[in-house]
């Protein structure tokens, strides 16, 4: 007899507040123009993993008195989340999400714009239910680093010769920055003092990047099963990412391999079995596993003011490996 793996221990403690931003996400995403709502609502059920409601409520002291604003906190974070996961597949030409075909591929690129667009709207009227304008104001400045990070993405496109550190500064703006204001959000709507709520960002900001690098890994070497995406989406759509960029260095020839693959799926996934054993994808995942370190220290080198630590290190450790 098979028995499941035992859940992580933070899961259990915040399993009712997940299942009250589960519901409210629901309700959100219901009850407007049927050509958006049912869109937004088969992408909110196909899953996901949902880290950053996560991270809104291990971030806080999770105070029966703030519960409405914290739910709201991490139902806005995860509707920006997947407002930018509608709109970057259709950017990046994705073909499956959670699993399933994502809006751009089933519907269209129109479709895709305006679901993204409701989700965003959704997610801010949402937020003010906090009565917080700083925590407004500090999902604004994510959202605009997001689509700022996926310009610098598009800019790039096709540039084998990317460096570490401006890969390191999309990955900031595209992923790390909702991260760590879903870190943020937790400790403001809790009352945390600024050092705490700092130090709590910090932390949201190394974990988004290990945890971002490793997204890159996967779409490399990540089963399509587990990981409900495509492999490969990346080559395909010209995104440079660490794994390749340290592959590069260790071996420059690649760069031929890498250009006569283009956009030919078989070469693609030929070339994906190439470098999911190759030495780059090791260090990518050496240089993930020091942001998991930066964002330990982050939350073992003070007071956190009721956020808590052992959740927020259980996350942290799970987000390297994730699917093995
Ligand atoms: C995908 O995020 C986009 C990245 C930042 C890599 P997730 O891997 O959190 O996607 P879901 O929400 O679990 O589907
Ligand atoms: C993250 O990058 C995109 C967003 C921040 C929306 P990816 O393009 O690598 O994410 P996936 O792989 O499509 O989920
Ligand atoms: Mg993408
Ligand atoms: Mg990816």
């Amino acid at each position: 007899m098979s028995t499941a793996p035992a859940l992580p221990g933070f899961v259990r403690t915040i399993a009712p507040w997940m299942v009250a931003c589960e519901a409210r996400l629901a309700e959100v995403v219901a009850g407007y123009a049927p050509a958006v709502s049912a869109p937004a609502a088969d992408t909110l059920s196909a899953g996901g993993k949902r880290v950053r409601p996560m991270l809104v409520f291990c971030a806080s002291a999770r105070r029966g008195e703030d519960r409405d604003a914290l739910v709201a906190a991490a139902a806005a974070v995860e509707l920006v989340h997947m407002a930018t996961l509608v709109h970057d597949d259709l950017i990046d030409g994705a073909t499956t999400r959670r699993g399933r075909p994502t809006v751009a591929r089933a519907q269209g690129a129109e479709v895709a714009v305006r679901v993204g667009d409701f989700l965003f709207a959704r997610a801010f009227a949402e937020l003010t239910r906090s009565r917080s304008p700083q925590a407004v104001q500090a999902l604004a400045d994510a959202a605009l680093d997001l689509s700022r990070g996926e310009m610098d993405q598009q800019a790039a496109a096709h540039d084998l010769a990317l460096t570490e550190a401006a890969y390191l500064d999309r990955c900031r703006r595209k992923t790390a920055a909702l991260f760590s204001v879903a870190c943020r959000l937790g400790a403001l709507v809790s009352g945390a003092g600024p050092e705490a709520a700092g130090r709590l960002a910090a932390f949201g900001q190394h974990v988004g990047l290990a945890f971002q690098i490793f997204d890159d890994i996967l779409d490399i070497a990540g089963e399509p099963a587990a990981t409900g995406k495509r492999r490969g989406t990346d080559l395909l759509g010209g995104t440079v990412t660490l794994p390749v960029i340290l592959a590069l260095r260790e071996e420059p020839g690649l760069a031929l391999g890498i250009r006569a693959a283009g956009t030919d799926g078989a070469a693609v996934e030929d070339l994906c079995d190439r470098l999911a054993v190759h030495r780059g994808v090791a260090l990518a995942r050496d240089r993930a596993l020091e942001y998991v370190r930066l964002a330990r220290e982050a939350v073992l080198d003070g007071p956190l003011d009721g956020a808590d630590a052992e959740a927020l290190l259980e996350i942290a450790d799970g987000v390297v490996d994730r699917y093995s």
